[in-house]
């Protein structure tokens, strides 16, 4: 396993977070995950230019440019020897005496190589179990912050309850995953919500959107509700991690067993990263 603090290669169990660290005083940073496939960092230009989003909304300037963050990833790659890979990066703004208003500092960019956690042919293939949970997060769930103790209490809940991924609803309303964005399909047509600020604007959702639209299937970027999501004829959920991931149970519920536009898009996904 490989690991980088502020400008160099450190051990994964090394100390270098100095206590004034604002990342884990304030929660104050942004980060991002990468998988790769076969030695290549999949969609990699899309994770930059999300960061960069993400640090704007924050005024938080990147400590390098995105060239230099790209060779620090692939010297990072080649230090490790593996093919597939997770690849973990954030940016903190800094190290400063605490205090809630930005310091003028330098940023923080660190990073992780682990072997990637791939999910079992089993549980692809019978789907997950997901367990609906109040969304009591901020309504700036489009910067990839942080700040995830409500996505983290929600995950503890639904693995508590013996469930792979909490579904989050606000109001009535079916948001996204703890850590993915949500599908539903009703219809033949595929249903996600809006790319607003109460979701995570994933990659892979903006992918499943584009190969929908190359598979001719129907897309309605809309809010839907919990009801709605209990009378999908199929629902998935989507990340770096999960890729197009089938729901086979929404709580006591279970959803139907062929799943005809998931499989083509689970495929399709599969696809973009073995050609390469
Ligand atoms: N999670 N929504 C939330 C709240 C997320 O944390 C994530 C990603 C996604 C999916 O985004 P993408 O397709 O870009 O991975 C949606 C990452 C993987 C994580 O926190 O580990």
């Amino acid at each position: 396993e490989i690991a980088f603090y502020q400008d160099k290669f450190v051990g994964i169990d090394e100390k270098v977070v100095p206590i004034q660290e604002r990342g884990h005083q304030f929660g104050d940073g942004i980060y991002e995950v990468v998988r790769v496939y076969g030695g290549v960092p999949f969609l990699l230009d899309e994770h930059l230019l999300r960061m960069e989003k993400s640090a704007d909304a924050l005024e938080m300037k990147l400590p390098y440019t995105t060239e230099k963050i790209k060779e620090i990833i692939h010297e990072a790659l080649n230090r490790s020897n593996y093919t597939d890979a997770d690849i973990y990066f954030q940016v903190t703004r800094g190290i400063s005496a605490r205090q809630h208003h930005y310091p003028e500092v330098p940023t923080v960019f660190s990073l992780t190589v682990r072997p990637a956690k791939a999910i079992d042919e089993t549980k692809r293939q019978e789907g997950i179990g997901v367990l609906l949970v109040e969304d009591v997060r901020w309504l700036n769930c489009y910067i990839k912050s942080l700040n995830l103790l409500p996505n983290v209490m929600a995950k503890q809940k639904a693995m508590a309850g013996g469930y792979y991924e909490a579904i989050f609803q606000r109001d009535g309303i079916v948001t996204e995953g703890s850590s993915s964005n949500l599908f539903v399909v009703k219809d033949g047509q595929l249903f996600t919500h809006p790319a607003t600020n109460r979701i995570l604007h994933g990659i892979t959702r903006a992918k499943v959107l584009e190969l929908a639209a190359k598979l001719d299937i129907p897309v309605q970027e809309q809010e839907f509700d919990i009801n709605f999501l209990h009378q999908g004829d199929e629902a998935f959920i989507t990340s770096t991690s999960a890729e197009v991931l089938p729901i086979r149970e929404i709580g006591e519920l279970e959803l139907p067993r062929t799943r005809p536009i998931t499989d083509r898009l689970a495929e399709a996904f599969k696809d973009l990263y073995k050609v390469k």
